[in-house]
């Protein structure tokens, strides 16, 4: 009697989970058709896949170098899915984004030259906070998250797609908006924004006011990046932005760049999904479109 796929499945999420009443309700079934489905396979190899030591279920040697196996096969029957696909032009399926605030800036451009590729991909784009963006990713509420600073709190796989350069930015009236070559220290005493905590800008900024050992004036926080925008343009404050997110409004003159000396600070936006989550034909599509296009093309 020969295995199916079907078995290598199961066993893969009793494996993923350590627990067949876990597994079985990931899978929607129940736990005796789960364990049956395992004992087949069991049966088949001639060698027990899991022990049990004290209450937990563990792999065995060769349950460990199965469930190797069993993530190299579907790899490989994604991506042979998907050049079949791509071959008779019919990419199907949909796509469930979920990116931070600051990305709404620049996704919809990628998304745009995407779907001029693979018009029967369906997408849908969320556009949240990074707590929530977070939260749907720990409940597999999404194919894939956009960050540019990751989350140290999850265990994830990325990869890195586009620069995020973060600027300081002023009302074209402020004090220092003609400045050369200002320091940190320059920034001191002028009113700060700062975006909500939990925010990647924000994080990022705290960095560099800790690393400046400078005491910003923080009189107001903000919950999005845009927000924070029309409040600099409002001539509130100041603050660390990110430029793909102003060029408009720097191109009219609405947004001044403060000349502070180590910025723009470079970070990279990052395509992110849970480590281990087995992408669907069209994330891994996705994921291996924004490697290879050309981004500032895209963008221009
Ligand atoms: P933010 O995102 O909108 O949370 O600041 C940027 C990031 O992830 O670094």
């Amino acid at each position: 009697m020969s295995f199916t796929l079907h078995q290598l499945d199961v066993f893969a999420e009793v494996a993923k989970q350590k627990s067949m009443t876990r597994a079985a309700e990931k899978l929607f079934m129940s736990q005796p058709a789960v364990s049956i489905q395992v004992k087949k396979l069991q049966d088949h190899f001639g060698v027990d896949l899991f022990e049990v030591i004290g209450k937990e279920l563990f792999l065995t040697q060769a349950g460990k170098e199965l469930y190797e196996a069993q993530k190299n096969i579907r790899k490989e029957l994604n991506s042979l899915e998907m050049s079949l696909s791509e071959i008779k032009g019919m990419l199907k399926g949909k796509l469930n984004l979920a990116v931070v605030s600051t990305a709404k800036y620049f996704m919809p451009y990628i998304l745009g030259a995407y779907r001029s590729k693979f018009e029967n991909i369906k997408i849908s784009l969320k556009v949240t906070n990074r707590n929530e963006v977070k939260d749907l990713l720990r409940r597999n509420m999404c194919d894939l998250a956009v960050f540019s600073e990751l989350p140290d709190d999850m265990d994830l796989e990325w990869v890195e797609f586009l620069d995020n350069p973060l600027l300081m930015a002023s009302a074209p009236d402020h004090p220092l908006a003609n400045k050369k070559k200002l320091k940190f220290i320059d920034l001191e005493g002028y009113p700060f924004l700062f975006r909500e905590p939990g925010s990647g800008t924000r994080l990022v900024m705290q960095r560099l006011i800790d690393k400046h050992k400078i005491q910003p004036d923080v009189i107001m926080e903000l919950g999005t990046n845009e927000a924070v925008k029309q409040a600099i343009m409002a001539g509130i404050g100041i603050s660390l932005i990110s430029k793909y997110s102003m060029t408009l409004e720097a191109s009219i003159g609405k947004i001044s760049v403060l000349d502070v000396n180590g910025l723009p600070h470079i970070n990279r936006w990052k395509m992110v999904y849970p480590k281990g989550k087995r992408l669907s034909p069209a994330a891994q599509n996705f994921v291996d479109f924004t490697i290879n296009a050309d981004m500032q093309e895209i963008l221009s």
